[in-house]
């Protein structure tokens, strides 16, 4: 074809791989509609295509030396912790976000920790350096040797970056602001963003710098262009909050060298992001004791127990369809949740609307909180409070049974460390005895258990329930 001897542009089709010269709405060889990309056609190397001569690989063992990688960390305990203990140089790290959650504030600050020990760059295709400098004296940060610039153009970024001296830290915000001129759609979209992340991507790996990137989450909930670029990074982190509160959690979504599942937690203050090192306590902290349909679940989040709060409110509806919200965690699990406690406990959701809040803005994706989230429906429908200084966890399977989760005993020691007295759990196998220091087990096999503690009262639907587990 005498169109790829040059550099040219060519579209390719996101669904089959197909190859077409010319953009279209629909692919011409499966027929997806908007699934055609832009990319550059590689240049021919200067040897030309046919003579790449073909080397067989050489295999070797499992076993043998590896060098440990140096990583760097930056002192802001709860950004270590979440990217598995510091950054690894020559990798390429996505934190993305809403518009507006922090991760300029954050990445101003994990820059100039690191400004300490290692030659960081700060580059902004979003604000002009004032502003930044704005920024960094709100955030006290102003004596730190961040080196800063304001610049889109990959070419000019990648050039003064692939140098001896060049910077050891990079942070690029944000990855859409960027642009390659070899392209022509506009910087922000699918092809611009991944074409300037491969580039930069490569250089990092080249140079050994570590690569912090930006990428707000559009609309859709996915960093633009449709997760394009998480399988091009080694760590993709998320940082995420309800803008009405004041915490921020990381959370590893990937990560090539650390665990998955760890969240950071931030206060954000007039001064910046603090770390939290005590999430339970500050998620904790606006609780009402004695009221009905609230329940505290002992979870963990990636290496650390988590306590906090499942609220839960059933009102009357006046809609035709019951409306059933959720904030923080799971609306399939919630329904799931409701339908055991309907068919296997005979409790009535009817034409009641029901509203489940995780407090303080988390999101929760474990099943061991189920009997929390049980508890604050049972609670919340029969008016009557929890225990007092009672934690809850489990998870509960679709024929009522509440079974074991993991971390159990991590769970309670930080319910006894908060001062709570009491927990209702699962059986717990192979013993323990019911007894755990400081905390009064309460172990229950079934989740109609749980409802003769804080469901209805009784008289009012015990026979039912009892006809139906028993
Ligand atoms: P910013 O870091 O710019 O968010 P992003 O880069 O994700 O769009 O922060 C948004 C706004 O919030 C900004 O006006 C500063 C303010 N802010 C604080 O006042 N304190 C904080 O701790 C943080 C994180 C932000
Ligand atoms: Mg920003």
């Amino acid at each position: 074809m005498p169109t790829l001897a040059r550099s040219t542009t060519l579209y390719t089709c996101q669904q089959c791989g197909a190859v077409q010269q010319k953009w279209g709405g629909r692919c011409e060889a499966c027929g997806a509609w908007n699934a055609l990309i832009e990319e550059v056609a590689a240049r021919p190397g200067p040897r030309g295509r046919g003579s790449r001569a073909r080397r067989p690989i050489a295999f070797t063992a499992l076993e043998g030396d590896v060098s440990p990688v140096a990583r760097r960390m930056t002192g802001i305990a709860e950004f270590d912790r979440v990217t598995g203990g510091g950054l690894v140089p020559g990798s390429a790290l996505l934190i993305g976000g809403d518009p507006g959650i922090g991760k300029s504030t954050l990445l101003l600050q994990v820059a100039a920790a690191l400004s300490a020990t290692a030659r960081c760059a700060y580059i902004s295709g979003e604000e002009a350096v004032d502003q930044l400098r704005l920024r960094a004296e709100r955030l006290g940060l102003r004596a730190a040797p961040v080196q800063l610039a304001a610049e889109t153009a990959v070419a000019n970024i990648a050039a003064t970056l692939d140098q001896p001296s060049g910077p050891e830290v990079v942070v690029i915000d944000s990855i859409q602001t960027l642009f390659l001129e070899a392209l022509e759609s506009a910087p922000g979209t699918v092809a611009q963003v991944r074409a300037s992340a491969q580039e930069l991507i490569r250089l990092a790996k080249r140079r050994g710098f570590v690569l912090l990137l930006v990428g707000h989450v559009t609309k859709e909930g996915m960093i633009a262009g449709p997760r394009v670029l998480e399988h091009m990074v080694d760590t993709v982190l998320y940082f995420e909050g309800e803008r009405a509160h004041q915490f921020r959690i990381l959370r590893a979504v990937k990560n090539r060298f650390g665990a998955t599942d760890e969240i950071g937690v931030f206060e954000m203050t007039d001064a910046g992001l603090n770390e939290v090192a005590n999430p339970s306590a500050l998620f904790l902290a606006e609780r009402e004791r004695d009221v009905s349909g609230a329940a505290v679940f002992a979870g963990v989040e990636g290496s650390r127990p988590v306590l906090v709060e499942i609220q839960s409110l059933i009102a009357p509806s006046s809609l035709g369809t019951p409306r059933r919200a959720v904030v923080g965690w799971d609306s399939g699990r919630l329904a799931m949740i409701m339908a055991v406690l309907e068919a296997r406990c005979g409790m009535a959701f009817g034409a009641a609307d029901v509203y489940l809040n995780v407090a303080g803005g988390l999101r929760i994706g474990e099943p061991a909180a189920d009997l929390a989230v049980a508890a604050a429906l049972a609670s919340s429908a029969s008016g009557r409070p929890m225990p007092p200084e009672t934690v809850v966890f489990g998870e509960i399977g679709l024929a009522g049974e509440v079974r074991a989760v993991a971390r159990a005993e991590a769970r309670l020691k930080e319910a006894a460390k908060l001062g709570f007295t009491r927990a209702i759990v699962p059986v717990r196998r192979g013993g323990g005895g019911g007894a755990f220091p400081g905390i009064a087990l309460t172990e229950i096999a079934h989740v109609a258990e749980l409802l003769a503690m804080v469901g209805s009262a009784p008289g009012e639907g015990p026979m039912e329930r009892r006809a139906q587990h028993g």
